[in-house]
């Protein structure tokens, strides 16, 4: 397998061609970007630490019978994937109240919510990926009802298994986004997660263990990337 050309470079992944087209080859960045990208910084280690934390979160979630375009791990920063054809929604679950849901709402911090929620954004830069419902979804020809419903579940039981995987390494799973689309007809999951992508808190303590110190000022991100690496290595089950 070699890597060819180089396709994009998005916020915090580069994505290249190889020489099978039905194989990309992913390089994770050094870098960090809040605000929908208005705040870009460079951070020593952050590529390795997210590409190895997916690498494993994604083969726990294959192992699990999730579909995914995942095919393996290739070095610390690097990964193979199946090119697959993408919905353009960011699907959000949330189990406990954080982020735009608590200041949307007003909630405490944390407030558990009565059943898992998801939240639809239109993954758009221009726009800073909207809100959108069900509807909206179904008028602008983004997803039918069903697919709608197919999305719903796949999120669900990801959210399911990713507490469970999360808990065993002490962390609590407050909320997280993932991206999905088709590959050879089948709904499945895309993209990345990590946490850039998640919020984590310490089981006990609640000290954030995600992309929200960056996000807040409130500490560093390589050494909380690291302890949530080293807890998933350390905790690793058999399936
Ligand atoms: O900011 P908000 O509370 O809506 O984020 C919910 C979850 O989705 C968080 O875990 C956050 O890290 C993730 N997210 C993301 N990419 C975005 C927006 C949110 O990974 N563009």
């Amino acid at each position: 397998m070699r890597k060819l050309k180089e396709l994009k470079t998005g916020k915090a992944k580069r994505l290249y061609t190889t020489d099978d087209p039905a194989v990309l080859w992913v390089e994770y960045l050094d870098q960090a970007t809040a605000l929908n990208g208005k705040r870009k910084e460079q951070i020593a280690a952050k590529g390795a630490l997210n590409n190895q934390i997916d690498c494993l979160i994604f083969d726990y979630l294959m192992a699990n019978q999730i579909p995914t375009d995942f095919i393996r791990q290739v070095s610390a920063t690097e990964q193979l994937i199946h090119p697959v054809k993408m919905i353009p929604l960011e699907v959000v679950v949330r189990n406990l109240a954080s982020g735009s849901f608590q200041r949307k709402f007003a909630t405490d911090y944390l407030q558990l919510l009565t059943k898992p929620l998801i939240e639809f954004f239109y993954k758009s830069d221009q726009l800073d990926d909207p809100f959108m419902n069900d509807a909206q979804a179904e008028a602008l020809g983004i997803a039918t009802a069903d697919e709608l419903a197919a999305i719903k579940q796949l999120a669900l039981r990801i959210n399911q298994l990713l507490q469970v995987r999360f808990a065993q390494a002490e962390l609590t799973l407050v909320d997280f986004k993932i991206e999905v689309g088709y590959l050879e007809g089948q709904l499945v999951l895309a993209d990345e997660i990590s946490p850039d992508s998640c919020r984590l808190v310490d089981a006990t303590t609640q000290a954030s263990l995600d992309k929200d110190v960056f996000r807040k000022h409130t500490g560093d991100l390589t050494t909380v990337y690291q302890e949530v690496l080293t807890r998933l290595e350390n905790s690793e089950v058999a399936h």
